[in-house]
C-alpha cells in the first residue's frame, strides 16, 4: 500500500553534512520526498514527538538532543513506506545495526543515531502533523 512516512536527519546528521547522502538513499530505493524543510524544532514539538518516552529516563536528553540544532523534517512516500524506511535505517543501537543500514553505516552512538523514522502508520499520521501543515505535504 502507498504510504507517507515521517523521517528526520537529526541534529548529528545535519552537522556532519550527510543529509543529502541520506536523502539520494531513499530516492534511490524509489521512495519520494513529499515535503521536507530544514528546521529548528521547539520544546513542544520535541515533548509531542517523543510523548511515548515521556516516562523514560533519557527522555529530557531526547528532548535535548533533537532541539540542539536544526533537523531536516521529511515526509518520505512510497510503497509500505514506513517498514521500508525502517528496514534502511537499521536498528535503533548502532551496536546491533547491520553494515549497509544507514545506522549501520553512519552511527555509533544510541543518542546521536542520525535519523528517526515512524514505526507505523498510525504514528507517522500523529508525527507528519506535528512538523508539517497539510498544505507542505505534496
Ligand atoms: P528514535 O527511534 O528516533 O526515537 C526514540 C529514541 O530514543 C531512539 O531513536 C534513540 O535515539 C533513543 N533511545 C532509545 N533507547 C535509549 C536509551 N536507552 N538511552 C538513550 N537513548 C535511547
Amino acid at each position: 500500500m502507498l504510504e507517507n512516512t515521517l523521517v528526520l536527519l537529526k541534529p548529528d546528521a545535519v552537522k556532519r553534512s550527510i543529509s543529502g547522502e541520506i536523502i539520494a538513499r531513499f530516492e534511490r530505493r524509489g521512495l519520494t520526498v513529499a515535503a521536507m524543510k530544514l528546521m529548528q524544532v521547539s520544546q513542544e514539538q520535541a515533548k509531542k514527538h517523543y510523548d511515548e518516552h515521556r516516562e523514560k529516563p533519557f527522555f529530557g536528553e531526547l528532548v535535548d538532543f533533537i532541539t540542539s540544532s536544526p533537523v531536516v523534517a521529511m515526509v518520505i512516500r512510497g510503497e509500505s513506506a514506513v517498514k521500508m524506511v525502517r528496514s534502511m535505517m537499521g536498528a535503533t543501537n548502532p551496536l546491533d545495526s547491520a553494515p549497509g543500514t544507514i545506522r549501520g553505516d553512519y552511527a555509533t552512538e544510541m543518542s546521536k543515531n542520525v535519523i528517526h523514522g515512524s514505526d507505523s502508520p498510525a504514528s507517522a499520521e500523529r508525527e507528519m502533523n506535528i512538523f508539517f501543515t497539510k498544505d507542505e505535504i505534496f
